[in-house]
């Protein structure tokens, strides 16, 4: 691990999250660092990673309802609900019936109030108006920070 990690560990210890983390580092580090190892400026508040990933910190607020089996949050067009104890899943918002951007969880399945079509976690359709399906994201969870892979 090299010093400049390091550093950015040790801001986080603080509770630095996103943009304050940014600027404090940036701040810390000098411009040409920050140009190369920038966080994404466009995230969301509460959330870190890099424009591949999106790395929500389910201690803070914002997401801490995803504690709970059953809610979801939506995060830049994603929708990502907690599934069980263990898992989670995360789809686009858009719905692939009519392109509304509507689609939220609810009783186990992602749903999308407009003409009603329903999805199953994994994306499949499952009545007539889901039958194409919804693009899905990777996740993956560890200890209180949940990943998303765009
Ligand atoms: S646009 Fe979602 S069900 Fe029609």
């Amino acid at each position: 691990m090299n010093e400049k990690i390091n550093r950015m560990e040790f801001l986080k210890s603080l509770g630095l999250k996103g943009a304050s983390l940014f600027a404090v580092y940036c701040a810390a580090s000098g411009l040409s660092s920050c140009v190369n190892e920038s966080m994404d400026p466009t995230l969301p508040p509460g959330t870190g990673g890099n424009t591949n990933e999106l790395v929500l910190d389910l201690t803070n607020p914002t997401y801490s309802k995803l504690n709970t089996v059953g809610n979801y949050v939506i995060v830049n067009s994603i929708v990502i609900a907690r599934v069980s104890e263990t898992a989670f899943a995360a789809v686009t918002q858009v719905c692939s019936h009519e392109g509304k951007k509507k689609v939220n969880f609810r009783n186990g399945e992602f749903y999308c109030p407009e003409h009603g079509a329903r999805f199953g976690t994994g994306g499949n359709g499952l009545n007539s108006e889901g039958k194409k399906g919804l693009k899905t994201y990777q996740t993956e969870f560890s200890g209180t920070s949940l990943k998303v892979f765009l």
